[in-house]
């Protein structure tokens, strides 16, 4: 299944790699996970001010692969809605997609994450990022937070349907996850207000915690 669209994981892989992303681990692992599993039967497109549902049936799998493999952000969920449910256009604020490959590991770079070291993400969406990360770190050292049930479910199987076996949490990932602490990292996909406490409790000792731009934290 995954074979059929290695050459556009390569391309994809090159031309990130040939950015401003300098860690060739991070760069493999967009050359590795198959992105097409992780978008599931539908996506939303930009039309104006609408989003319009586009369904992998419908557009066929050559145009699903180059929707896959372009390196942009795709919207899943529009205000709760599935793409694979809406009839039609829909107004609305995005309430899940999967973040351009490019960040996800420009995120993970900045991060300074490496090879050992155990991640909190929080925000599993589609479970694409969460993917990347295990396919460097291992699925011991990955733990992913999810609050839509019905989201956390579909990421669970494709992670599953792609060779991954995180620990996986369907909560508020405001609250971090205790039981799997400490972490080396934090790493956010949604948007917050604050750094919760939580995070800073979890992260193992070595300073405190500090963002940026990009959402990440980790002790300095
Ligand atoms: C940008 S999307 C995730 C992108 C994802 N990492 C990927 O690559 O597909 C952000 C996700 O965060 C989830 N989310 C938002 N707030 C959350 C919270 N407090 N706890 C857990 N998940 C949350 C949303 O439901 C959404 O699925």
């Amino acid at each position: 299944m995954t074979g059929d669209t290695a050459s556009l994981r390569r391309a994809l892989a090159a031309k990130i790699g040939g950015g401003s992303l300098k860690d060739p681990a991070w760069r493999a692992a967009v050359g590795s996970v198959p992105r097409e599993l992780f978008l599931g039967a539908g996506l939303f497109r930009p039309h104006g001010s609408l989003w319009e549902p586009v369904r992998r049936a419908t557009v066929g799998e050559e145009e699903w692969h180059r929707l896959a493999y372009a390196d942009t952000t795709w919207v899943t969920q529009v205000e709760g809605v599935d793409a694979t449910e809406a009839v039609g256009p829909l107004t609305g604020r995005p309430t899940s997609s999967s973040t351009l490959p490019s960040l996800v590991v420009r995120t993970l770079e900045v991060a300074g994450i490496h090879d050992g070291d155990k991640v909190l993400e929080i925000g599993t969406g589609t479970g694409y990022s969460t993917a990347v990360i295990c396919h460097r770190l291992g699925d011991a050292n990955v733990t992913s937070v999810e609050y839509d049930s019905r989201l956390a479910e579909s990421a669970a199987a494709s992670l599953h349907t792609a060779g991954y076996a995180p620990t996986l949490v369907t909560g508020d990932g405001l609250h971090g996850y205790r039981d799997g602490a400490e972490y080396d990292a934090v790493v956010a996909t949604c948007a917050v207000r604050h750094i919760p406490r939580s995070w800073r409790w979890q992260l193992r000792d070595g300073g405190s915690p500090h963002p940026s731009a990009a959402g990440w934290w980790r002790p300095a």
